[in-house]
């Protein structure tokens, strides 16, 4: 008979109630692959009568008291999928502390505590595996960490939100306001529970840190990242977009310069023939440039239940495998460098603008010494009739620094009857 491998399972929500199923599902291959029945033993739930359904089907124990996980000898595994900060991290650390592997999906977590964790386990000498906390379903963190291990990854951009992607697919394809467009995907679950973190750009940043971790070795802090969301888009916006050849998306990037790197999450238009604008709705991918193998993209869901509890899984999986070698307490990454983050002079984007001025003579004049004036110059310029006496200029630059673009909004916005209504970077390679 197969060695059994227990697990203690901490959260029963949507991925927690997705990891007894697959593992039922696939349970003579995993044994195969790892030579272990892994079964859930105990289940730690807030409300244990809710959740009677799942312990009764799948056979485990349901605990409200953690204790009764973490003193458990027989638990070898612990499995996170409550989310957040507290109590997740004290958990964390106690079963790390305890002897006990752990797996997580918690980017909030991993973003904020990431090294702290990583050192506890290394320090103890026990595995922490979290692929499931960036684009759910995407093997991206494993595929960054062994597949491109032979290469130099470059650049790294994510559509890592699928609750803003779904918003900004529904607002541009089916004209639906952002109010709508965001109710929408409260309902169909792909939003966080409070969706603040979603439409301003927090979350894609947790996982932008995660996978700048994986590609350049460097942990760097939330504070680290300039993060902009879709709040402020405007239909305006929506539509010169679509007329110019773009689509919007909310980007988050990650860009190595010398031996530093930029770390950014803001809408970004996306000329309409790059594999980046095709991805639709709750959808996530991840776009890297690297030198060997070039441009190669990673895409499918990027949350839900059975995609994310699939990433858990396999997590759980390497784990076996590696108790079974003898191989544990290694780091997820093992790729470290020195942290460095680009100065704004060095760091080069196309941006597009939208400004609104009076249309009266020698306006256009002064609009182009400003630009001129920080070196920053004109890729397409359109001129449209706003209200009242006004016009509003679309540009789109050519590359330019982000202190080039800085000093161009500070001399706009003192600019008497100037008005800078949007500025977003344009993609380009
Ligand atoms: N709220 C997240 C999203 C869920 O919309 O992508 C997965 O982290």
């Amino acid at each position: 008979m197969a060695e059994k491998l227990k697990i203690g399972l901490l959260g029963l929500g949507t991925v927690g109630s997705g990891v007894p199923l697959i593992l039922e599902e696939h349970k003579e291959k995993i044994s195969q692959i790892t030579g272990m029945d892994i079964e859930i033993s105990k289940a730690l739930v807030r409300n244990e009568e809710r959740m009677a359904y799942h312990a009764g089907r799948f056979n485990f124990e349901l605990v409200d008291d953690f204790d009764e996980i973490l003193n458990d000898d027989e638990i070898q595994i612990v499995v996170e999928l409550i989310g957040k900060i507290e109590p997740a991290k004290s958990y964390i650390s106690k079963a790390l502390e305890n002897g006990k592997h752990v797996v997580t999906a918690n980017k909030d977590l991993l973003a904020q505590y990431g090294s702290k964790l990583v050192s506890l386990a290394q320090g103890n000498h026990v595995d922490l595996y979290f692929e499931g906390s960036v684009a759910g379903g995407i093997p991206i963190l494993r595929t960054i960490a062994n597949s491109l291990a032979a290469d130099s990854i470059q650049k790294v951009y994510g559509i890592v939100n699928g609750t803003t992607n779904y918003m900004l697919t529904q607002m541009i394809s089916e004209s639906k306001s952002y109010d709508d467009a965001l109710k929408e995907a409260q309902e169909l679950g792909f939003a966080e529970s409070d969706p603040t973190n979603d439409v301003d750009g927090i979350d894609a940043a947790y996982k932008m840190v995660i996978l700048s971790q994986f590609a350049f070795g460097m942990n760097i802090t939330v504070d680290q990242v300039e993060i902009k969301g879709i709040r402020d888009i405007s239909v305006d916006d929506v539509k010169m977009a679509q007329n110019l050849g773009y689509e919007i998306k909310l980007i988050g990037s990650s860009e190595l310069c010398d031996d530093s790197i930029s770390v950014e999450v803001s809408p970004m238009f996306i000329p309409k023939t790059h594999p980046l604008a095709t991805v639709r709705n709750e959808s996530n991918a991840v776009y890297i440039n690297s030198q060997g193998v070039g441009n190669s993209m990673y895409y499918g869901p990027g949350a839900g239940a059975k995609p994310t509890a699939t990433s858990v899984v396999s997590d759980i999986i390497t784990i076996a495998k590696n108790i079974k070698m003898g191989t544990v307490g290694h780091r997820f990454n093992a790729f470290k460098f020195q942290t460095k983050i680009t100065k704004d002079n060095s760091v080069f984007s196309k941006y597009y603008f939208s400004v609104e001025l009076p249309d009266v003579y020698g306006q256009m004049l002064q609009l182009a010494k400003i630009f001129t004036e920080s070196g920053v110059s004109f890729e397409q310029i359109v001129q449209h009739k706003s209200e009242k006496e006004n016009a509003r200029i679309i540009i789109i630059t050519h590359s330019a620094s982000k202190c080039q673009i800085k000093r161009v909004v500070y001399e706009l916005s003192n600019t008497d009857g100037f008005k800078v209504l949007s500025q977003y970077k344009v993609f380009g390679e």
